[in-house]
């Protein structure tokens, strides 16, 4: 245990302010608002969330991914399509994705349907990233048991020889889903736990907003 009590960590919020009347009427442009905030102050990996699903016994299990694409359709990030969350967003699509951008006191939720990107998109987005990521991705049977590090750096090993002289393309256990947001909600710190939160919901092809107490 460290020094000092977990119960006496806090801190007030209080830097900025968030209403019905400041936010953007579309939620994707809000997010992209708060995004480049995000990308000035945050540091590295603003881009990070946690992806929430579904298990096979309903319950929600989170981990991290990055984001690599927002837009009006939705919100993109690659994996292995035979991983855990890909078994569990198989069996039950939809998602939540949860930011946190600690230097801005801010936080957004993402919830909605997903689907799989379409695979000439995961082609291009697969063809930019660095070689080693490539070879990973091919090497790591992404959440099965494995015995030990050297079973990796085997398969890594065999993954370099296999594609010694042809093209290192996509596997097709690997891609992108896309979340479809049905709602997103924007949370701004404010002092004394009485934070700003807005809602924004869909209805038809119309966002409604709300704010909701903290
Ligand atoms: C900062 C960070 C970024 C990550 N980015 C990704 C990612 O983009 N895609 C991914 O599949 N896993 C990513 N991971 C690993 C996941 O958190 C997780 O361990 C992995 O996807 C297996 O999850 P699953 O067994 O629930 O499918 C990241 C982890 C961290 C800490």
């Amino acid at each position: 245990m460290g020094e000092g009590n977990i119960q006496d960590i806090r801190k007030d919020y209080g830097i900025e302010e968030l209403s019905k009347a400041s936010v953007l009427d579309n939620p994707i442009d809000q997010f992209e608002l708060w995004f480049k905030d995000a990308m000035k102050s945050e540091g590295c990996e603003v881009n990070a969330c946690v992806l929430s699903t579904l298990d096979e016994n309903q319950c929600p299990e989170g981990r991290v991914v990055l984001l690599k694409f927002y837009a009006e359709d939705g919100f993109t990030f690659y994996t292995n399509y035979q991983s855990k969350k890909a078994v569990q967003l198989a069996r039950h699509p939809m998602a939540s994705m949860t930011f946190y951008w600690r230097s801005r006191e801010r936080q957004v939720r993402v919830k909605g349907r997903i689907e799989k990107v379409p695979a000439e998109i995961s082609d291009v987005y697969f063809k930019e990233r660095p070689e080693g990521s490539q070879i990973g991705a091919w090497a790591s049977p992404q959440s099965q048991e494995i015995p030990d590090r050297a079973f990796l750096q085997e398969r890594v090993a065999e993954t370099k020889q296999r594609f010694a002289h042809e093209e290192l393309t996509r596997p097709e256990f690997w891609g992108g889903y896309i979340l479809q947001p049905i709602e997103v909600e924007f949370w701004q710190g404010r002092p004394s736990r009485l934070h700003d939160r807005i809602v924004y919901t869909r209805e038809g092809e119309v966002w409604e907003t709300k704010r909701l107490a903290p």
